[in-house]
């Protein structure tokens, strides 16, 4: 039997790798505790899966969805980002409802790229951006994030060659891996750059409402021109604990939005509608979940802070995203720092090169675990070091 070419390019998802080491770590009877994964314990809102349980309960809804969302989630969509961010967004041409934004970031490459085209992708960066090219034929330029520049692109590094060649750009702020936040003065010259190279910004948006002490992220889109450059792509998965639901969506530019709608026409069916109007729920019901969530989070981000300080592991204090990006100690690289926690404490943290190579010397600690076991796993990790 001969596979595709593309499969032997493709790295394993890293999750799926450290599922594996979970579920063979318990196998032997240790206690793992997983920092690893950026998903919420915190159960979904009640108003939310009732309207689910209401809605699965319609003979109408057992049908095949539109393919281009219900016209009322697409209007909630664009209500929201009104209300929200000040943008507007016409629902029948600028919003696009998604499986979960994850597949819209790798299907936006089949919409845009050709084979041999040049993208220019966040290193570090959520590993789809990466993978995504991959899958489209297309050879992904890394953009460094580095700290001495608040994990901010360097446009003005990329060589004059790549940049006429960029086709897209992807990046994320609030940003995964490193939970840095990217200022309004950021946006402008991002978009003012992108008008001049004609490159297609593709900004990755799903923890703009996870966020501490005040700060307020804003969107992409707010930003004036945006919307003739890029789209954006957003998310329920983070700001409501709906991960496991599947349903995101991407919004702004016509023409992206058009041929990016165009590909999943013809791959997938669309979302269950029962969840559309859960996600109608989510966006207009009540909101105190995430004033509640970005106060647990800020809790655990300061618990992770105090307890990686003691030990002399340097962090940097976040302002939003559900994780904490920290130097490992010298000697080792993000890998073996990670393969020793996991070895001698039991406890899963994710390396910083699973996430490109300028994640290289850090790790990923994650906040979405409940209090008792992060400070367990702190514990643990302290005790080692
Ligand atoms: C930066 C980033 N983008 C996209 C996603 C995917 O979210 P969704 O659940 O909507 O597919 C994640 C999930 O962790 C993420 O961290």
């Amino acid at each position: 039997m001969k596979l595709a070419r593309r499969i032997d390019n493709l790295p394993p998802y890293v999750f799926a790798e450290i599922d594996k080491r979970v579920a063979e770590k318990r196998a032997q009877g240790i206690d793992v505790i997983s920092l690893g994964i950026g998903d919420p314990v915190e159960p979904t809102p009640k108003n939310i899966i009732d309207k689910l349980c209401e809605e699965a309960n319609n003979p109408a809804n057992h049908r095949y969805p539109s393919y281009f969302g219900l016209s009322a989630f697409r209007r909630s969509i664009a209500d929201w980002y009104k209300k929200r961010f000040n943008v507007d967004l016409d629902p029948n041409t600028e919003v696009l409802p998604l499986i979960g934004s994850k597949e819209g970031i790798a299907h936006i490459n089949l919409a845009v790229l050709d084979p041999g085209d040049t993208t220019l992708i966040a290193d570090p960066g959520y590993p789809v951006y990466n993978t995504g090219t991959i899958l489209a034929g297309v050879s992904p330029v890394h953009v460094p994030l580095l700290e001495e520049n608040g994990f901010l692109p360097d446009l003005s590094a990329i060589d004059s060659k790549t940049v006429k060649d960029a086709k897209m750009i992807m990046l994320n702020y609030p940003n995964n891996p490193t939970s840095a936040t990217a200022d309004d003065a950021f946006f402008k010259d991002l978009i003012d750059w992108a008008q001049k190279n004609q490159v297609i910004i593709a900004h990755d948006n799903p923890y703009s409402e996870i966020t501490f002490d005040g700060y307020v992220a804003p969107s992409f889109l707010q930003f004036p021109g945006a919307k003739e450059v890029g789209v954006e792509f957003h998310s329920l998965s983070k700001t409501y604990n709906m991960t496991g639901w599947r349903i995101g969506w991407a919004c702004g530019n016509t023409r992206v939005i058009e041929a990016l709608g165009r590909v999943k026409t013809n791959i997938d069916s669309g979302i269950f509608n029962a969840i559309q109007y859960a996600g109608i729920e989510a966006l207009e019901g009540p909101q105190d979940i995430i004033d509640e969530m970005c106060g647990i989070y800020q809790r655990r981000r300061d618990l992770i802070m105090e307890a990686l300080n003691k030990i002399g592991l340097k962090t940097r204090k976040s302002l939003a995203t559900i994780y904490v990006w920290a130097k490992v100690p010298d000697g080792y690289t993000s890998a073996s720092f990670a393969t020793y926690v996991l070895d001698k404490a039991g406890v899963i943290v994710s390396p910083g090169n699973a996430y490109g190579p300028s994640g290289e010397g850090y790790i990923r600690i994650c906040l979405s675990v409940k209090d008792d076991r992060l400070v367990e796993a702190l514990d643990r990790i302290e005790s080692l070091i």
